[in-house]
């Protein structure tokens, strides 16, 4: 299928690896111009250098803390006035609430719906002007299904959710798009750590960990990152400038609900 966004201009935040590199690619396998990030230079210039061979696209690599006024300064020098703009940044650790103080928890909001807002306030306007935006949130399954230890998470994230829903109606009139995916367990380095921290707490092997991982979604298996990556660049693409404001779970199932 063709996307029709040969050409457009798209900044991927937080896509060295896992979710947000799966985006850059689908992204780039569409014919986009794609500005990549993330915080080590040597992972990024890796990553920038995998994606052009693979899609021969034109991929700029911005080393730079995407939650940092000068991160996101260096994304839009890179890219001044981009047609797609990705959201994504690290989420806050596994912890109880209770060890939560009040720096933890407005880090944690600033870095998972404040710096979304920030960036969506930069993009925005250039998009209104030329009738054409596409902005993806890479969220996570718990906004729809929170768990216990991820609640900084789930808050902050359910936030921007609710901050973005009004936003993106009153945009859509210049087929500006803000959709969310949500993703539910996928196979990333992220995933993977926390899989080893199971194994660990629970005295079993990384193996029985996953396993027992895979055995509580429906699908029985884990998402490949991929399968996420391409869900963003439909909702970037052309035909989709009539789908906003939505929620798009990718979880094969977990979520045990008809709506
Ligand atoms: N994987 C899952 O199953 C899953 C499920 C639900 C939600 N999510 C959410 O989806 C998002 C992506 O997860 P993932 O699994 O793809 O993570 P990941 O494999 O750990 O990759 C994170 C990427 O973000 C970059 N990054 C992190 N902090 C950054 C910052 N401050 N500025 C710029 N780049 C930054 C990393 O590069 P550097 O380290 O070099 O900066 C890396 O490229 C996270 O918010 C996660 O909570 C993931």
């Amino acid at each position: 299928m063709d996307l029709g966004i040969a050409g457009r201009k798209a900044i991927v935040c937080a896509s060295s690896r896992g979710l947000g590199f799966a985006c850059a690619k689908a992204l780039a396998e569409a014919h986009c111009e794609v500005v990549i990030n993330g915080r080590n230079e040597e992972k990024l210039a890796a990553a920038a250098a995998e994606l052009k061979k693979a899609t021969g696209a034109k991929v700029i690599p911005v080393t730079a803390d995407v939650a940092s006024p000068e991160g996101q300064k260096a994304l839009f020098a890179a890219c001044p006035e981009p047609d797609i703009l990705v959201n994504n940044n690290a989420g806050p650790p596994f912890r109880d609430f209770r060890e939560l103080d009040r720096q933890k928890m407005l880090d944690g909001v600033i870095a998972n719906m404040v710096v979304a807002i920030e960036l969506i306030q930069k993009a925005i306007d250039p998009m209104i002007a030329r009738k054409f935006g596409r902005i993806v949130n890479i969220t996570s399954g718990s906004v729809k299904m929170p768990l216990a230890g991820l609640d900084l998470s789930s808050g902050a994230r359910a936030g921007l959710t609710a901050f973005l829903a009004g936003v993106a109606r009153s945009v859509a009139a210049s087929n500006v798009t803000i959709n969310f995916v949500l993703p539910g367990t996928f196979e990333t380095d992220r995933f993977r750590s926390n899989i080893e921290m199971t194994a660990k707490k629970k005295s079993i092997s990384y193996d029985a960990a996953f396993a027992e991982r895979v055995a509580t979604v429906p699908a029985k298996r884990i998402g490949q990152p991929d399968e996420l990556g391409t869900m963003c660049a439909f909702l970037c693409s052309a035909q989709a400038g009539y789908i906003t404001g939505q929620n798009i779970l990718i979880d094969g199932g977990a979520f045990q609900g008809a709506f």
